[in-house]
């Protein structure tokens, strides 16, 4: 990464911000399981970035323009092909424009820019000063400022005319910055490899995370109440074919109950573990249905059976390990009211997905949860985040090849309040969060067997 510094220029600094434990580059290749099945240790763990990578490799950082101690610091190399400083009008700061500080480092950035700046805090002063407009009697004078905003405009920071605002390449011009950053910041982290390229850089990463406890990928009871499942299964017999054939998502469902059996079956296959795999001092690993990176297996399920024969309705965490329901206490002013009254639990699950209708008849509804520092314990780069959203994917999958599979129908969103699920939930924030709401049920059908909601076209496409 770029540096823009006064004196007193560091040259240790990471170039992704470090979290308190000094550590957050650390990658992964994201293999699942497979290596401790075969070798009976997990994928690697993660390593450090180096600290300057080439621009084609990380969409920031490093390249012409690093430029260090602006009164001439002994050891900061000098700037490469200095840009013409702009004279006369006032100069604008780019915009979006990112500023953030984290773990000591002040960092700016931008969707529209390539590259992103270490900066002293007066330099992002001089920044976030210019998005009024900078004149030339604010920067002319001083021989480190006049460097400064030479080397922002080399870099785009300054421009020269006022850009109106969300004018970005699509999709970041509607996604905007928060998207932007998870993205671009998050591409082409370099992993490590598991089989010895480098064993050195293997041991290290592999010390830096056994170094820490290792949380339970066991989510505790809050009670010893747990009304246990049954583990009789049903045989899933539809062919292969017809469950891809065959899954829709529905939207509408009878008003009918559910068996027992078959309600304990989909909590059985989606969030069950089904073997158990011996990973050394990653632990034992969970290996359940659905892929996950990492085999840390972060997602929970909270449950709400609505109509499901021989259980009370309510709000249950699911003990994948027990196989049962664990009551939930009521938590305080976001209760759901009477527990154990159906339609009030609809009511606060339609609530918590906007109205959307999933749960005015489903059988039963499912809110997943990540407890993050299971996976955060060995993945500390930020890129574990599109993994944890990518392992909640595969979930959803499978719970709704799953309820195909049994002749039941699902239906999935993300479109939650997530706050006002936490907290029914009951959470530990901010480190677990409500990541999907699965409703599941038997499905209403139309008469040509599909989903009320799929209207088939009758006309050819406009173009294809
Ligand atoms: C991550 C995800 C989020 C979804 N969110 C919604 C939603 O909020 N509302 C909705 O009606 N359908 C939602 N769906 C269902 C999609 O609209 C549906 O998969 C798509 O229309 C294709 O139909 P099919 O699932 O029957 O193939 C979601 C699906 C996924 C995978």
């Amino acid at each position: 990464m770029a540096e823009i510094a006064g004196k007193g220029t560091t040259h240790d600094q990471p170039n992704e911000p470090r979290n308190d434990r000094g550590n957050d580059r650390g990658n992964d290749r994201v293999d699942g399981p497979g290596d401790a099945l075969r070798n009976g240790r997990v994928d690697q763990p993660p390593d450090e970035l180096p600290d300057e990578l080439p621009d084609e490799r990380t969409g920031y950082g490093a390249g012409a323009g690093s430029w260090g101690a602006a009164a001439g610091g002994a050891d900061a190399p000098a700037p490469q092909t200095p840009a013409q400083a702009p004279e006369g009008e006032p100069l604008f700061a780019v915009d979006p424009l990112v500023v953030e500080s984290w773990g000591g480092a002040l960092v700016v950035s931008s969707p529209r820019l390539r590259r992103r700046l270490r900066v002293q805090p007066w330099v992002a002063q001089l920044l976030l000063a210019a998005r009024t407009g900078l004149l030339p009697g604010e920067w002319e004078g001083e021989a480190g400022r006049r460097e400064a905003v030479r080397t922002l405009a080399e870099a785009g920071f300054l421009v020269r005319e006022k850009e109106p605002a969300g004018e970005a390449e699509p999709p970041w011009d509607d996604w905007g910055v928060t998207a932007w950053s998870l993205h671009n910041r998050t591409r082409d982290t370099p992993f490590v490899g598991a089989r010895g390229d480098d064993p050195e850089r293997l041991r290290r990463t592999r010390e830096a995370i056994t170094s820490r406890p290792r949380p339970s990928s066991v989510r505790r009871a809050a009670t010893d109440r747990i009304l246990l499942l049954p583990r009789v299964r049903t045989p899933l017999s539809t062919p292969y074919r017809e469950v891809l054939e065959a899954r829709r998502t529905h939207r509408d469902f009878e008003e009918r109950e559910i068996g027992l059996d078959l309600f304990s079956d989909m909590l059985h296959y989606c969030f069950a573990p089904l073997r158990f795999a011996d990973a050394g001092e990653m632990g034992v690993l969970q290996l359940r249905a659905p892929a996950s990176g990492g085999a840390r297996h972060e997602t929970e399920a909270f449950v709400f059976p609505l109509a499901v024969r021989g259980v009370r309705p309510g709000l249950y965490h699911y003990d994948n390990i027990r196989h049962g329901l664990v009551p939930l206490a009521a938590p305080g002013p976001d209760s759901p009211g009477d527990a154990a009254d159906p339609e009030t639990l609809r009511a606060r699950l339609e609530r918590l997905t906007h109205g959307q209708g999933f749960f005015r008849h489903a059988a039963f509804g499912v809110l997943t949860a990540a407890v993050a520092r299971r996976m955060s314990w060995k993945y500390r780069h930020p890129r574990t985040y599109k993994l944890l959203l990518q392992n909640v994917g595969h979930v959803a999958q499978v719970f709704s090849m799953t309820a195909t599979a049994l002749g039941l129908g699902a239906a999935i969103t993300g479109a939650i309040r997530d706050s006002e699920a936490d907290a029914l939930l009951g959470l530990d924030q901010p480190g677990e969060f409500t990541t999907f709401a699965l409703a599941c049920g038997v499905p209403r059908l139309g008469a040509d067997g599909l989903p009320l909601s799929i209207r088939t076209p009758r006309e050819a496409p406009e173009r294809w």
